[in-house]
């Protein structure tokens, strides 16, 4: 059994209908080898990250960057899974009022010093809500968790 996590900020109904789909989608009966965890960043640390297979991270954009809970959690991850993690599968959404550039490159800075590996380009819903976003988001859940469980990454 794999593990992938999942490490989303959802500070409002739309983030947590996203940061719920992306659950669901992971956690489809068909992908019987993956167990998923749903932690906000606040709730995780090196431990969970240290035991995943894989790690989804998703977060708003807030001023030009990702929010501060999702910084947060890298601050305390970073040199604790640095050596141990390198290559690990990972992915990034951001629900962005309008941009989500800053924090797409923001994060990639980061896991580029993890040396963590991306399976995707991060995917980013931007601007009014549409309820189209929730549907992406189960696609991208089940996406990471098939191609964790065949292999692929
Ligand atoms: C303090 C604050 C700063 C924000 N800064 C940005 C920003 O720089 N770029 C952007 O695209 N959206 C920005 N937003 C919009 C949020 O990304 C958006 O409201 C959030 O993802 C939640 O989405 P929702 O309104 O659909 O629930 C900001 C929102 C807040 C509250």
């Amino acid at each position: 059994m794999k593990t992938l996590l999942i490490v989303a900020h959802a500070p409002s109904p739309n983030t947590l209908a996203l940061r719920d789909a992306v659950a669901r989608g992971a956690g489809h009966p068909d992908i019987a080898g993956v167990s998923v965890r749903v932690l906000s960043p606040f709730e995780a640390g090196a431990q969970d990250v240290l035991a995943a297979d894989a790690i989804l991270l998703g977060t708003t954009e807030n001023l030009g960057y990702m929010s501060g809970a999702l910084k947060d959690f890298f601050d305390r991850i970073y040199y604790p899974v640095l050596e141990q993690k390198q290559g690990m599968p990972c992915a990034l959404w951001v629900r962005a009022g309008h941009d989500g550039t800053g924090t797409c490159r923001a994060v990639q800075t980061i896991v580029t010093g993890l040396r963590w590996s991306w399976v995707q380009p991060p995917v980013v819903w931007r601007g009014t809500w549409q309820d189209s976003f929730v549907a992406d988001a189960e696609t991208l859940g089940m996406t990471l968790a098939a191609g964790l469980e065949s292999g692929i990454f």
